[in-house]
């Protein structure tokens, strides 16, 4: 037996772990065992365990930028969501990737710190956040990172400059590993005023698409905004089953009731048809869990 397997007696468990009850889509087949690692060595000995045993594993953040497949899930799951916590370390904030945006920001909001207040309402993990360079189209997560730990079989702090941020990616979105907390940079303010700049982040958010989804589908195409292009090209409103292109901001495609495969045709649906229109191959933002295939419509 493995050191690792009898560390991961001791982490939470759920057997059966619903994937549409842990995504905003609120979509998504069942996955036969999640894990609910709360500290970084838990984490690790979870990932230790299911690579020693050959499984097959994805890692959960927030769900915010998954399609999770309607069926199940031949897999388990890590879910960050109680690897949580930050702290003070010298001159930066280790934050573990399951906290939240909101977790930061009440935090930030307590002990007077600035720099994060642009991430408000983003539904997001931090561990999200940094593989997919997430954020808003004025600031990103790679302005406030000072280097990611991962675990890949060894613990690995890797620079800012080594994390290759780009457009929604990262040089953690291509290897095999689990972030485990990122270092950040901070500087201090009021909480008064914190206060008042994540209210005005809030507001700025207020006219983006209510109803589920995973946020923009689409990565902007270089100096064009791929919602725009889908807007031009007439297809605000499309429906397939219970999806449908947001009316408010066409790279949103809500879930109305509807299938992940319902989801998923549409998505392909608006890549064609933009595709045709403009001769421009939109690049999906939005990650694919399990198998899909498209309705005939
Ligand atoms: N536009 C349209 N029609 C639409 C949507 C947008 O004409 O249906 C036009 C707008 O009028 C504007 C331009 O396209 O002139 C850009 O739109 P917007 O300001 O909404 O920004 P975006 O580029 O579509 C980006 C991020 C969003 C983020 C916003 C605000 C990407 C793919 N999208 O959107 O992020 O919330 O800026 O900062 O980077 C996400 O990450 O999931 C996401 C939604």
């Amino acid at each position: 037996m493995h050191k690792s397997d009898s560390a991961v007696k001791s982490v939470i468990k759920e057997e059966n772990f619903n994937f549409s009850k842990h995504t905003t889509y609120g979509l998504g087949g069942t996955a036969k065992v999640a894990y609910f690692p709360k500290t970084e060595e838990e984490a690790v000995a979870v990932y230790k365990y299911l690579k020693n045993n050959d499984e097959r594993f994805i890692v959960l953040g927030k769900g915010s930028n998954l399609l999770v497949s309607d069926s199940d899930f031949d897999g388990s799951v890590i879910c960050t969501s109680c690897l949580r916590g930050i702290e003070f370390e010298g001159n930066s904030l280790k934050i573990l990737s399951g906290t939240t945006v909101n977790q930061l920001l009440t935090f930030c909001i307590r002990n007077g710190i600035t720099g994060f207040e642009y991430l408000a309402g983003i539904p997001a993990s931090i561990g999200g956040l940094a593989i997919m360079n997430g954020g808003t189209s004025d600031r990103r997560i790679s302005s406030n990172i000072l280097s990611v730990v991962v675990f890949d079989g060894k613990i690995r702090e890797i620079s800012n400059k080594n994390c290759n941020f780009g457009n929604k990616h990262s040089t953690m979105s291509d290897i095999d590993a689990i972030i485990l907390a990122i270092y950040a940079g901070f500087e201090r303010e009021k909480p008064a005023t914190v206060k008042k700049n994540i209210n005005e982040f809030l507001e700025k958010r207020k006219h983006q698409p209510r109803g589920k989804s995973c946020g923009c589908v689409f990565k902007n195409p270089n100096g064009l905004s791929a919602g725009r292009l889908i807007d031009e090209a007439g297809l605000k409103g499309l429906k397939i089953g219970g999806a449908e292109v947001s009316r408010e901001h066409a790279n949103f495609i809500v879930n109305n009731g509807g299938s992940a495969r319902e989801v998923y045709s549409l998505i392909k649906a608006v890549k064609k048809s933009v595709y045709e229109k403009t001769g421009i191959n939109l690049e999906e933002e939005v990650i694919y869990i399990g198998e899909f295939n498209e309705l005939n419509c």
